[in-house]
């Protein structure tokens, strides 16, 4: 990592969510970090958002909050929008008019999962649900705002703690290890499993590049590789030796309220080429968060 990049204050919002924990604790050894969770300030609410910022004065806008809950979306599109769309479209206004450079994420449901091979960030977008389209209309009117953006896609994330697929799949595998009941798990969608941890060393890369007021732009952010849920299941519960028989089904086995990609992998090749980070494999990663918690 350069010696230079962006110095100054950091606003971090949404710091209670699992990735805003992750780049709380990472950001926060190194620099003045100020955390905002859902409780300080709703970013639903543009004239909180915009408060915020006024009073942090920051040089750097880090966006963590989101609207996550795929399947419930699809019955509350006006809250999906409300954080997803206009929440970083304003941050990216305020961000642009103070000079900061803001960062935002997004995710592999931009796409339709018809891809058969890594999408790139010139893919076209194209959301099956709402909470996808809610981020696609985030990307837009942060990419619109004028300043110095970073979006990045990401995928599939979890951490050794919080709510989130690693965490689900433990605390089920040990209860079914118990009853020797296999779980079931979808073995048709394909993804790139990614660390919190992972996302977050990538974020503080780029915060610290000496090019970052020019390279402004989408950038995939994912842990390397490809596996599907199923996959994952596995490799959790062998990582933490839990001995649950772990069944694989299909997507249509499994309905829910919102569709997902088949195959929403992501390739993070510009993250590498332009900044020189290189996501580690999801496998490595997974490992490296298990001890970490271990
Ligand atoms: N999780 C994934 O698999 C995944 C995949 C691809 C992309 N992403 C993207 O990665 C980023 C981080 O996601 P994450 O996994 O860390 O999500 P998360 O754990 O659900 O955290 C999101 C945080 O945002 C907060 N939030 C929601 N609505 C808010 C509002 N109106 N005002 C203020 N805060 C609000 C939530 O608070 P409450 O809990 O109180 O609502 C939560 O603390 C998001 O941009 C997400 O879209 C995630």
């Amino acid at each position: 990592m350069s010696a230079e990049g962006t110095e100054g204050r950091i606003l971090l919002f949404g710091a209670g969510g699992q990735l805003g924990q992750a780049l709380r604790r990472l950001l926060s050894a190194r620099r003045d970090v100020v955390g905002l969770a859902h409780a300080d300030c709703d970013v639903g609410d543009p004239a909180a958002v915009r408060a915020a910022i006024a009073a942090a004065a920051p040089s750097i806008i880090i966006n963590a909050a989101a609207y996550t809950a795929v399947d419930r979306a699809e019955d509350e599109p006006d809250r999906a929008y409300a954080a997803n769309a206009v929440a970083p479209g304003v941050m990216a206004e305020e961000a642009r008019r103070r000079g900061a450079v803001f960062v935002h994420y997004s995710t592999d449901y931009v796409f339709d999962g018809q891809g058969r091979t890594p999408y790139r960030e010139d893919d076209p977008a194209a959301p099956l649900g709402v909470y996808g389209a809610s981020k696609r209309a985030g990307e837009e009117r942060v990419a619109g705002a004028g300043g110095i953006f970073y979006i990045l896609r990401t995928a599939w994330l979890y951490d050794r703690q919080g709510r989130n697929f690693l965490t689900t799949m433990e605390r089920l595998g040990r209860e079914r290890a118990q009853t020797g009941r296999p779980l079931t798990v979808v073995a048709d969608q394909w993804g790139s499993p990614t660390s919190v941890a992972a996302l977050a060393a990538a974020t503080e890369g780029i915060l610290g590049h000496a090019g970052i007021r020019e390279l402004s732009g989408i950038y995939h952010a994912t842990c390397g590789g490809e596996t599907t849920w199923w996959g994952f299941a596995q490799a959790i519960l062998e990582g933490l030796h839990i001995p649950a028989a772990v069944t694989p089904i299909t997507t249509a086995d499994y309905p829910t309220r919102a569709r997902r990609p088949a195959y929403s992998v992501l390739s993070s090749a510009r993250l590498d080429r332009v900044f020189g980070i290189h996501m580690p494999q999801w496998e490595a990663a997974l490992r490296s968060c298990l001890q970490a918690g271990a």
